[in-house]
């Protein structure tokens, strides 16, 4: 039960495995679409899937080091703070927590 209440506003979202080893896929969670990815270090980070420069995927984009960029304008977002690091894009993109349990993946989005 203390796993629960650990994880209470996590859902789970994946597995490791079905994550690209570097990469990034999208996700549907409490209704917001949201891009999981993992970088080139490993590390899994969540944020939102719509571009801040248009109505856009970033789950499509590509993956270098910690940043992932847009594939349709090439801005570049930090995946650990969702702050734009490369034009045209100049609003972050929201950041969501990820926890890792095993082999799976949960992401907290709030409602
Ligand atoms: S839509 Fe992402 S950079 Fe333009």
């Amino acid at each position: 039960m203390s796993e629960q209440t650990s994880t209470e506003e996590f859902v789970r979202v994946c597995t490791l495995d079905e994550l690209p080893q570097v990469g990034a896929a999208c996700a549907e969670i409490n209704g917001k679409r949201v891009c999981i990815a993992r970088d080139s270090a490993g590390d899994v980070h969540a944020i939102d899937d719509t571009c801040s420069h248009a109505n856009v995927s970033l789950s499509e984009g590509d993956i270098d080091g910690h940043t992932i960029e847009c594939w349709l304008h090439g801005s570049r977002f930090d995946l650990r703070s969702g702050e734009p690091t490369g034009l045209p894009a100049t609003e972050p993109v929201a950041v969501y927590p990820v926890k890792i349990d095993g082999d799976d993946v949960y992401v907290a989005v709030p409602n």
